[in-house]
């Protein structure tokens, strides 16, 4: 089956196909020629996510998926969130995102964090939410060079290696976005 992942992001591209294996022929945004950043306008994962599935389903009358995640943290009220992306202003970079949360979390005891992630589906032209979550700490300095956005920072609870000091494998066993998607896989594979 094909299912376009409403995504320009390479990183997540390649996570999801190792997730969704052979079953799936997998093709993001680019592959589809789609160069439009879709609009993310809503003040929820779920909005969010379900915004970028029904612009590629309207534009392109297929099967497709889009995902949204945001890093919650104890200590900042819940911040950055559904903000993540643009934590450090509109044009940001990883790197300013990361800086701008060690900032802002130095001297700071509760380190606690979640990252969640919601999976808007819509197959046939229904429409199916998915959400997965993983929680641990934000570390005092960042650590490790895989992955991507605020890996370097976030110690999933039980390891001792940051999602940047994991492989791409062992990151999607418990992480946020392996969640969502293997329910996001179970679901397709009974449809
Ligand atoms: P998105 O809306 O799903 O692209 O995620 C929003 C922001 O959250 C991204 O720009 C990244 O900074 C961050 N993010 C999403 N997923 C991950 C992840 O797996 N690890 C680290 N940061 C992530």
């Amino acid at each position: 089956m094909e299912l376009i992942f409403a995504t320009h992001n390479q990183h997540k591209t390649i996570e999801a196909i190792e997730i969704l294996g052979e079953t799936f022929q997998l093709k993001n945004l680019k592959d589809i020629g789609c160069l439009t950043e879709i609009p993310e306008t809503a003040d929820t994962l779920m909005g969010n996510a379900l915004q970028k599935a029904r612009y590629v389903h309207e534009h392109y009358h297929c099967n497709c998926f889009a995902d949204d995640t945001g890093l919650e943290v104890e200590a900042l009220d819940g911040r950055p969130g559904v903000y993540s992306a643009r934590f450090a202003g509109e044009h940001c970079s990883y790197q300013d995102n990361v800086d701008k949360l060690l900032r802002e979390m130095e001297g700071k005891t509760n380190r606690n964090a979640c990252f969640k992630t919601v999976v808007a589906l819509i197959i046939d032209d229904k429409e199916y939410l998915f959400e997965g979550r993983v929680d641990g700490y934000i570390v005092e300095q960042q650590r490790g060079t895989a992955g991507f956005g605020y890996d370097p920072v976030f110690l999933p609870k039980g390891f001792d290696k940051t999602f940047a000091e994991m492989g791409d494998e062992d990151k999607n066993a418990i992480s946020h976005r392996g969640r969502a998607m293997r329910k996001l896989v179970d679901f397709l594979k009974k449809y």
